[in-house]
Order: structure tokens, then C-alpha cells, then sequence
């Protein structure tokens, strides 16, 4: 699918954003080897969460899905999943492929997972590394999937973590549930700990501070419901579409507020955005709170590098909100963007010099120089972020932007089309525009 985009004039209104995908795998993978029965409302049903979802059903787990938002898991207990008679398919999700490598290193089981072409290029042995320490035997393709885990008995571990990655430190922490003796992480920057949070509410015992967390390995989980707020990553699109319109205000409702995923509203508000946040409270361990976006002027601004771990998937977002302030931005310390579902860097940087803009590539930053946007044709290299961004950035251009292998968009936010029309954006898919002009 290709997305065809005009400029539009943005409507105020509120919009409706699906559930956020972390905390939506989480309480799937949880629940799954919980004690008891879990209720899961405001699932993402994206198809990352439903590769974690099917695989999860591979392993003899017990799950219904009474609608699209709503899941049903009677968890196994610690000791209950069964072996796969099939490879694990992750999809395009790195996420899933590297929890589940937690999850299955200790298990008294074998277990293959694998993905798509992009997650297959994606680098494993920052788990491979860490699990092996605590017993796990771990087979990959030179560091790369799929990955071949013979279920052992775990130890626990001492790990200072050389990445900031949340991913890492999850897959460590769902190994330690199996794991004789105390898991002991530590670790430079913060990173989501929608893990920790969740293990918590169903009764764990973690001791989590700014730079180190400690777990007892061999604890089990007691089941418990799971509201799952809205996903601020995907928010994050329709926030900046309402700061670039001419006037709009738009309302996002039950947004997720976990302080180590804010940085995107940190940094917008940087650059003269206008974002409030009210009716904060809690859905379980979460803070949420509904937002009021407002049509802002964005400046330019020299990204501090210790947000970069707060608003990690939001930075091909923020390249569009630089090349439409005035100015430049400075973004650094952002290589681990260039092994994200796609180089981030690169793929964004070739976007907005097709769309006229002015950007200098680092190893690990660029600079932006914000301008006019004029129209043409972006390659979105299946990175649902790119395209998703991109069109946002078409709304404000000169002339219709074309935007190319944009399926992935439903990894995360599968009614994009549907939530950006219903606040006045003319965007369609390709095949869409084709049917109107017949
Ligand atoms: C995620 C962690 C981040 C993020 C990804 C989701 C998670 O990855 O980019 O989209 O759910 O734990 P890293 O752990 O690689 O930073």
C-alpha cells in the first residue's frame, strides 16, 4: 500500500488513538504465565501485539478476544507453557522477538523465533549477551535472526547495561522470573519501564530506582485486569499535525503519561508547542491524562541528548517538527536510530531532501534546516514511523506527497487512515485514490 497525501486544513476535534503497543505485548506475555485469569481492555490490535498474541497461543496458552480491544488470558502459572510444534513468527516486531527470547530462555523447552525481512536485520546480541550470562543457550544468524533457544535452568545476574534499551532490560527481567538468585541491572540512561510497572501490579517484588533495579528471581505472577492506556507514540502524529495546522485545537483522551515516554511533549514544548496535559490519574500502574493540542509556531532547538531514551520512537516525528520550525534543530545521541525498523537517520534525511528540505547527516544526529516543504515522492522503507511522519509532514506541503510500502503503519496504529480524515487530513491509500478518480 502507498499513501497519497494533500495539503489540508487541519479541523479541531478529538481524536481517537488506539492502545499503546509496549504496555499491549507486556500484559499479553504477563498474563500468559500469571497465575489466574487476565482481562486485557484497550489492546492494540496491531499486528505486532497479534504476532505476540499468536505465538503466545503456539505455547498452549488459553486466549479469547471477546473484541477487537479486549483480551481474555488464563494464565499458565510460571511452569505451564508447552513446547511449539512450530517456528515462532514475530512478525516485524522487536519487541516481541526479544521478550520472547526472555520469556523461552527458561523454559523446559526448545523454541525458534523468527520475523519479517526488517526485523531479520535487526541485532539480537544485545540479549543474546546478557541472557547467556544468566545459563541461556542462545543460536542466531551471526547476531541476527532467527534465533534457536534451548530452554536451561537460569541464574541470576549482575548486567550494566552497554545499550539504553528497554527491550534489553525486559528480556533480562522475564528470564529473571525463572532465574535461582537476584537479578541486578543497571544502567546509564532511563528507559520505558512499563515491564517493571506491570510486574508490580500483579505482585512482584522489584526494587527500581533512576539507575538500578533489583528482582528476586523465581516469583510468580497473580493475575490482574489491565486497562491499557492510549499510546502516546501514536498521539504523537496527531499532535504534531495540530501544532503545524493554521488553528486548530484538538482532544486525545487517556493518553498514556509514563514519565520515560514523555519526551516527545518535553521536546516539542522546547520548540514553542503548545500541548496541555490535565486529569492525570492512574489506570493500574500508569499515569494517563487527556491532552488539548493547540496551533503552535515551532522553533528550532539543539535536542538535549538526555531526552533521547524518553522519546526514542518519536524522532522521525521530530525531524518533521524541525524542518517546519523556523531554523535549525540539532539532533545527537540518537544512533540507536539507525537500528530501529529502519535507519531512522538515513531514510528520514532522504525523505525530506525529496521533499525539499535541507538536512546534514552525522553518524549520530543530523541537522535540520527548517523551510518550506514542496511535494513529491518518499520512500517509507516499511518503517510505520516514516510513513506515518511523512504524512503528517504532507499536510503542511506545498503540493500532494506520495508515500511508498506503507503497510507497516498497521503494526501500530492500524485506522491512521481513519483517525487523520476524521480531522480533515485528504489523505487516502493509492489504491483508494484510484477507485475515486474511476
Ligand atoms: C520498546 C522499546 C524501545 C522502542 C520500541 C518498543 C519496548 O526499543 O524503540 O519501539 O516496548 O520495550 P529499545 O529497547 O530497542 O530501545
Amino acid at each position: 500500500m502507498n499513501f497519497v497525501v494533500e495539503p489540508s486544513a487541519l479541523k479541531s476535534g478529538t481524536a481517537s488513538i488506539p492502545g499503546d503497543k509496549s504496555i499491549s505485548h507486556r500484559a499479553l506475555m504477563l498474563a500468559a504465565i500469571a497465575e489466574g485469569q487476565t482481562r486485557i481492555s484497550g489492546f492494540l490490535s496491531g499486528s505486532d501485539c497479534l504476532a505476540t498474541l499468536a505465538a503466545l497461543r503456539q505455547l498452549g496458552v488459553h486466549i479469547e478476544r471477546p473484541s477487537a480491544n479486549e483480551v481474555v488470558v488464563d494464565g499458565s502459572g510460571l511452569a505451564g507453557l508447552q513446547a511449539p510444534t512450530a517456528v515462532l513468527d514475530m512478525g516485524n516486531s522487536g519487541t516481541a522477538m526479544r521478550l520472547f527470547a526472555g520469556l523461552l530462555s527458561g523454559q523446559a523447552f526448545s523454541s525458534e523465533l523468527a520475523g519479517d525481512r526488517s526485523l531479520s536485520g535487526r541485532p539480537m546480541n544485545r540479549i543474546i549477551k546478557p541472557l547467556s550470562i544468566m545459563g541461556a543457550h542462545l543460536r542466531s544468524a551471526e547476531g541476527f535472526p532467527p534465533l534457536i533457544i534451548d530452554g536451561q535452568n537460569l541464574h541470576g545476574i549482575v548486567y550494566a547495561m552497554p545499550v539504553a534499551s528497554a527491550q534489553v532490560k525486559s528480556a533480562i527481567l522475564l528470564a529473571g522470573l525463572y532465574a535461582d538468585g537476584e537479578v541486578v541491572i543497571v544502567g546509564q540512561q532511563v528507559t520505558r519501564d512499563h515491564t517493571e510497572r506491570m510486574m508490580r501490579a500483579m505482585g512482584i517484588v522489584i526494587n527500581s530506582g533512576e539507575s538500578q533495579i533489583i528482582m528476586q528471581g523465581g516469583q510468580s505472577l497473580t493475575a490482574c485486569d489491565v486497562k491499557v492506556p492510549a499510546d502516546l507514540s501514536s498521539a504523537a502524529f496527531v499532535i504534531l499535525a495540530t501544532l503545524l495546522s493554521a488553528d486548530a485545537e484538538v482532544d486525545i483522551k487517556d493518553v498514556g503519561v509514563n514519565p520515560t515516554r514523555t519526551g516527545v511533549i518535553d521536546i516539542l514544548r522546547d520548540m514553542g508547542a503548545d500541548i496541555g496535559v490535565q486529569n492525570v490519574r492512574m489506570f493500574g500502574e500508569e499515569p494517563v491524562a487527556d491532552l488539548t493540542v493547540r496551533a503552535s509556531k515551532l522553533h528550532g532547538i539543539d535536542v538535549d541528548p538526555a531526552r533521547v531514551s524518553l522519546a526514542i520512537d518519536e524522532f522521525p516525528l521530530l525531524f518533521i517538527a524541525a524542518a517546519c520550525a523556523t531554523g535549525k534543530t540539532r539532533f545527537s545521541g540518537i544512533a540507536e536510530l539507525r537500528v530501529k525498523e529502519s535507519d531512522r537517520i538515513a531514510v528520514m534525511a532522504e525523505g525530506l531532501r525529496a521533499l525539499s528540505v535541507a538536512v546534514d547527516e552525522t553518524e549520530d544526529g543530523a541537522v535540520v534546516h527548517g523551510g518550506q516543504l514542496y511535494g513529491g515522492n518518499v520512500d517509507s522503507h516499511g518503517d510505520h514511523r516514516v510513513a506515518m511522519s511523512f504524512a503528517v509532514a504532507a499536510t503542511v506541503a506545498k503540493w500532494a506527497v506520495h508515500i511508498g510500502d506503507t503497510d507497516s503503519v498497521d503494526t501500530s496504529f492500524p485506522d491512521f487512515i481513519g483517525c487523520l480524515r476524521s480531522l480533515g487530513v485528504n489523505i487516502v491509500s493509492e489504491e483508494q485514490a484510484r477507485d475515486e478518480e474511476a
